[in-house]
């Protein structure tokens, strides 16, 4: 197995990902953990240090022990990876000013080869992913430079003999588009023969529900998402009428969402679903606050509220079941006391309270969006409903920034229902990642007949990505925004402005809070 030494990058889990795209197996483990002892128990066959947001010129930077680089095994370095990699074999780091490089960046080849590059340029540069401050300024003894790019003169060098690679860029973001051929370089050099599969994890996934579980029940909150739908598929396919699902219609929910939830798993998978109208309560509850991270908070812990209050009527209900993804756990909380930095409170994580009478089984921790619709697709479940867009658990709030008025929520249900069948209707809803209205907090002069209007403004978002941590908006047809802002403003009482939002991800996030 491959060693993942994660140093907190707000990426480590894609170097994971991009691993198991090629079948092979991988931990992540925070660097406080790996320890000599460590190494020994873990026996990996190849290292990689991961980037991060520390400087190797700060006092107790993070390192990982020196021993990483006395096994004899390949060892590739990507960013603050590289960076620390770099001093600590004895070459030189200096801070940025001036060459630091955020966002694209293109790396071209140096008459030095590597098999870590094999096929890797197409015309002889190759676009990556930059995010850095600080820069190698003298390389390690017996490394080579390999591929340069005008703000990292090292962005790839190598140690042939030692088999020690080193990179500035992101291989693993889906913006270094030919990034998962260095990893599949690095494997190879490393002996690995990729056999670990999606079939593999269902299996495994539901012998482990079974062991977790035993004879008790699990209540499952389906958030009417792809990934408590496939959480609970899975579950129930794990342990069958052990399992209750509580759905909470919060009032956030998207235009006939609460409907097609209920006929699906009810009528379809003729599961045990509780139907729970909680919308007076959350709106209750959210009025007045307009802090992204309070409104999270707040739907957080009312989420687990209401479903422990359900949980109290399921006898030997022991086990709260959710679909939380790696990125979820990533942007969260990375690790315990970790140096990753809080984005956003994800509620499926943050509103946890410590004292919860239930226990979490979170099937889907480990999987990324695109591995979940494989899941899903694996377990039977019908296309259309594996191929929806995600939905976020706290809903439509975050797609108000501001305050959240019935009226707002009313709006934006109607404005969305219009764009996506907009975005259907052309033939667009599978190219896009995620496509959805955000409601603004701001009211602008129209002039609509002979009247004047006075309404909302409305952003629509829609972006393309693999995994949802990086993204790039959707380049719509001019055509096409103009139609579907034509439609909203007739469609939709209320909104009498539409503006279409091209920021990527990063520096933007995809929800607007
Ligand atoms: P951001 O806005 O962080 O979103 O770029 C990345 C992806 O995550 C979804 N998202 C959430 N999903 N609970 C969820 O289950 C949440 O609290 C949450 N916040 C964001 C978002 O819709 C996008 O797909």
């Amino acid at each position: 197995k491959l060693l993942i030494v994660d140093f907190g990058s707000q990426v480590t889990q894609l170097i994971a990902r991009r691993l198991r795209e090629l079948n092979v197996y991988c931990e992540i483990h925070p660097f406080q953990a790996v320890t000599d002892a460590f190494l020994d128990e873990f026996a990996p066959l190849a290292v990689i240090l991961s980037g991060g947001p520390a400087s190797v010129r700060d006092e107790g930077a993070p390192r990982p022990p020196a021993k990483v680089f006395e096994l004899g095994v390949p060892v590739l370095g990507i960013c603050y990876g590289q960076q620390v990699m770099m001093q600590m074999l004895g070459g030189h780091v200096e801070r940025g000013h001036g060459t630091a490089e955020f966002g694209r960046a293109y790396v071209t080849k140096a008459d030095e080869q590597t098999k870590l590059l094999d096929g890797w340029f197409t015309e002889g540069r190759e676009q990556v992913w930059m995010s850095h401050g600080d820069h190698v300024a003298r390389l390690a003894p017996g490394f080579e430079v390999c591929g340069t790019s005008p703000g990292a003169p090292f962005a790839v060098t190598a140690d042939t003999d030692r088999n020690f690679y080193a990179v500035q860029f992101h291989p693993e973001v889906h913006h270094t588009p030919n990034g998962k051929r260095l990893y599949q370089n690095f494997v190879r050099i490393a002996g690995f023969t990729g056999d670990w599969t999606m079939e593999a994890y269902r299996d495994q996934a539901i012998a482990a529900i079974r062991e977790q579980v035993g004879d008790a029940h699990v209540i499952c909150g389906l958030s009417g998402g792809v990934d408590s739908s496939v959480a609970a598929v899975l579950i129930h396919e794990a342990i069958g009428d052990q399992l209750t699902c509580v759905f909470v219609d919060h009032g956030l929910l998207r235009k006939g969402e609460a409907e097609e939830v209920v006929t699906m798993f009810r009528d379809h998978y003729n599961m045990a679903l509780i139907h729970a109208d909680e919308r007076d309560l959350f709106l209750g509850q959210l009025d007045g606050v307009s802090d992204p991270e309070q409104k999270r908070k707040t739907i957080g812990k009312l989420f687990i509220d209401v479903f422990q209050k359900h949980a109290d009527t399921i006898p030997n209900a022991k086990f709260l079941a959710q679909g939380t993804l790696y990125p979820d756990v990533i942007e969260s909380v990375s690790f315990a006391g970790g140096p990753s930095v809080t984005i956003k409170s994800h509620h499926n994580v943050g509103g946890l309270p410590e004292k919860m009478g239930l226990k979490l089984v979170e099937p889907l921790r480990e999987l990324f969006k695109d591995e979940v619709r494989a899941l899903g697709a694996e377990l039977g479940l019908p296309k259309h409903f594996i191929g929806r867009h995600p939905f976020p658990g706290p809903g439509l709030a975050i797609r108000c920034p501001g305050e959240i008025t019935r009226e707002k929520l009313e709006i934006l249900r109607e404005a969305d229902a219009v764009y996506i069948d907009q975005i259907r209707k052309h033939g667009l809803y599978d190219e896009i990642w995620q496509a959805f209205v955000a409601i603004l907090p701001v009211r602008t002069v129209g002039v609509m007949g002979d009247g004047r209007t006075y309404d909302f403004a409305c952003a629509l978002r829609a972006v393309t990505s693999v995994d949802g941590m990086t993204a790039d908006y959707y380049p719509f047809s001019h055509d096409f925004l103009g139609e579907t802002a034509t439609r909203i403003i007739n469609e939709v009482p209320g909104i009498n402005r539409v503006t279409y939002d091209i920021t990527s991800k990063p520096p933007g996030t995809i929800e607007w809070e």
